[in-house]
């Protein structure tokens, strides 16, 4: 790529990269063709059509229909390119691919905190695994962040409150910079970090090294019962509370009589605010755990729920849902 003492683009590190430069060069190559013409023509025009003395009358211009056909058509089909190529890869960059591997990612004043499944964590570091599909699960403990890595060209946006999620699929170990892209406070400028990709058995061992932690799950099981959220969602049977066994990706019927699926959104909202979405059948006794649980462990909570298990027939354990979560619409950006 065009690198060397003076790099114009960063390095090429996912298999989005490429794709998403060659929509860039033809929107400069677009962009430079109809600025050089435009300007050219303004000063050739200039010249050519100057006023020649005190006196002269130009000759009345009448219209042309197959001028304004041309320059009606060809910007048209332009500009349909640049439409249905973004759209497309848009849309591309939006599903990650089922089998990705999923990490949390908590942005805060002024520091990105990720987990990992299997239980490690790190702050303002990310390591994954060359070649394999990773897709970040992100929430904010405060305000918007974004995250963005530039050899990814992966850009998304963090939010309170919400769930928004972030795939790549890195295709050259190194270390790559991560940066917070939206203006986030004091130090916004120093929220960065690093993403290291490694080659699978290196990150194999990496990630061994938070066994010992235990898994965000066990993590999340932790809590669940520091929290007492126990005492009344018994697992074994139906308490006063209802039993989270196999719930995740369920539909559940609610006390209005609507559905809603039991996703990441759901489960964080029904910890943080129960009364929200009361289950049919139940009365809304549960305490809100606003304050009282953080981002990260409503991750841990939320893991917990999925390793539940699942009701028989219901879809395969451990299935993401393929839309970003449906509770946020997905970004426009
Ligand atoms: Cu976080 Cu800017």
């Amino acid at each position: 790529m065009i690198s060397g003492p003076i790099p114009l683009f960063p390095e090429q590190a996912s298999s989005i990269s490429p794709e998403v430069d060659h929509l860039l060069y033809y929107l400069l190559a677009v962009t430079i063709f109809f600025t050089v013409l435009i300007f050219g023509a303004i000063f050739y025009f200039a010249v050519r059509y100057r006023r020649r003395s005190e006196t002269g009358i130009p000759a009345p211009v009448h219209g042309s229909m197959a001028l304004e056909l041309t320059w009606t058509v060809i910007p048209a089909a332009l500009t349909m390119v640049m439409f249905v190529w973004g759209a497309s890869l848009y849309m591309k960059m939006q599903l990650p691919p089922e089998d990705a591997l999923q990490v949390y990612v908590v942005g805060k004043q002024w520091m990105w905190k990720v987990q990992h499944m299997e239980g490690q964590r790190e702050i303002n570091e990310l390591h994954i695994p060359v070649g394999r599909a990773v897709k970040l699960i992100m929430t904010s403990e405060d305000v918007i962040h974004s995250f963005y890595v530039p050899a990814f060209r992966t850009k998304q946006d963090v939010l309170p409150g919400r769930y928004t999620t972030e795939w790549f699929r890195p295709t050259k170990a190194g270390r790559y910079h991560l940066f917070c892209a939206e203006y986030c406070g004091t130090k916004h400028s120093g929220m960065v970090g690093w993403i290291e990709v490694m080659e699978p058995a290196d990150y194999q061992a990496w990630l061994s090294g938070g066994r010992a932690m235990g898994s965000m799950a066990e993590r999340g099981e932790k809590l669940f019962r520091d929290l007492a959220c126990i005492n009344c969602h018994h697992l074994a049977d139906q308490g006063r509370c209802p039993n989270l066994v196999g719930i995740f990706g369920q539909n559940v019927q609610l006390s209005t009589g609507q559905a809603v699926k039991a996703n990441e959104a759901y489960i964080r909202e029904s910890i943080l605010n129960p009364n929200a979405k009361v289950v049919a059948g139940f009365q809304p006794i549960m305490p809100t755990f606003q304050g009282l649980v953080t981002e990260e462990g409503v991750l841990q909570l939320v893991e917990y729920i999925k390793s539940l298990g699942q009701r028989p027939g219901g879809p395969p354990e451990g299935a993401a849902p393929r839309i970003p979560f449906s509770t946020s619409k997905p970004s426009t950006r």
